[in-house]
């Protein structure tokens, strides 16, 4: 059985006082996470220990850094090597979200370079790969990510693919209050396992959690996550507000 997740992107949202009551209101409401389940904290950088500190003893619950570098250490100003992260008790890393990609130039090379040194540390990755706007139009989104996939990831050996996270996120749908239609999410969820499956077989394949991402809410998440291939959800606006992750966090499988 594949991991169901529920994956919260803070993104550069928050001040510390407001993180912290963020965790605290999503606690007040009973949220049900069960075994085979997890829900993570995509937070900002300043704010990864303290968000782990109050999620000790709560089983199921994990934290997450927005980006690293791509570089293990040195004289890179400004940056945050894999191995800080690990040394503080970071559990994932999102890796490659499309506004990375699109503000900060991050190629799939450079993002197939952060997936090893997640593995070296033992962080997991959370990879997003999607398309905008103007490949869907044109019909090549799956073309499309399967380059992303290839070139980032099919260097991993089957044991590191093994219950890897993938989070599809077509950018169409960031942020804009559009969100793919279930039957969309389905069919590119179904194409990025067959991807996989063609250089992995099948068995590795179906330990992959593939999650969606692009203006998740309450209101779509028990649908959306009903598909048989969409294993949970990657969610930005939503996941600021306390009522809406814990009802996001209650859909899932
Ligand atoms: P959104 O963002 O839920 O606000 O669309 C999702 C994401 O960018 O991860």
């Amino acid at each position: 059985m594949r991991k169901q997740i529920a994956a919260a992107n803070w993104k550069m949202n928050l001040t510390i006082g407001q993180a912290e009551k963020l965790i605290d209101d999503i606690f007040k409401i009973p949220v049900s996470v069960k075994h085979g389940q997890e829900v993570v904290f995509g937070v900002p950088f300043p704010y990864l220990t303290t968000i782990k500190n109050k999620l000790v003893g709560k089983e199921h619950f994990l934290v997450a850094a927005q980006n690293c570098s791509d570089k293990k250490s040195g004289a890179y100003t400004g940056e945050t090597s894999v191995e800080m992260l690990h040394s503080i008790g970071t559990d994932y890393i999102i890796i490659g979200h499309s506004e990375r990609r699109e503000y900060f130039n991050e190629t799939n090379a450079q993002l197939a370079e952060k997936v090893l040194l997640a593995f070296t540390y033992k962080l997991k990755p959370i990879f997003c790969c999607g398309e905008a706007l103007a490949i869907r139009e044109a019909g090549t989104q799956n073309a499309f990510v399967e380059t992303q996939l290839k070139e980032s990831l099919f260097n991993l050996s089957a044991e590191q693919i093994t219950n890897f996270v993938i989070a599809y996120e077509p950018i169409w749908a960031i942020g804009t209050g559009k969100t793919a239609s279930s039957a969309q999410a389905q069919e590119m969820h179904a194409h990025i396992r067959r991807v996989l499956a063609s250089h992995y077989g099948n068995d590795v394949a179906n330990t992959v959690s593939i999650l969606y991402g692009g203006s998740v809410k309450a209101a779509n998440a028990k649908e959306i996550f009903g598909q048989p291939d969409v294993d949970g959800g990657l969610v930005g606006g939503a996941s600021l507000i306390a009522e809406e992750f814990a009802a996001i966090i209650n859909s899932l499988k």
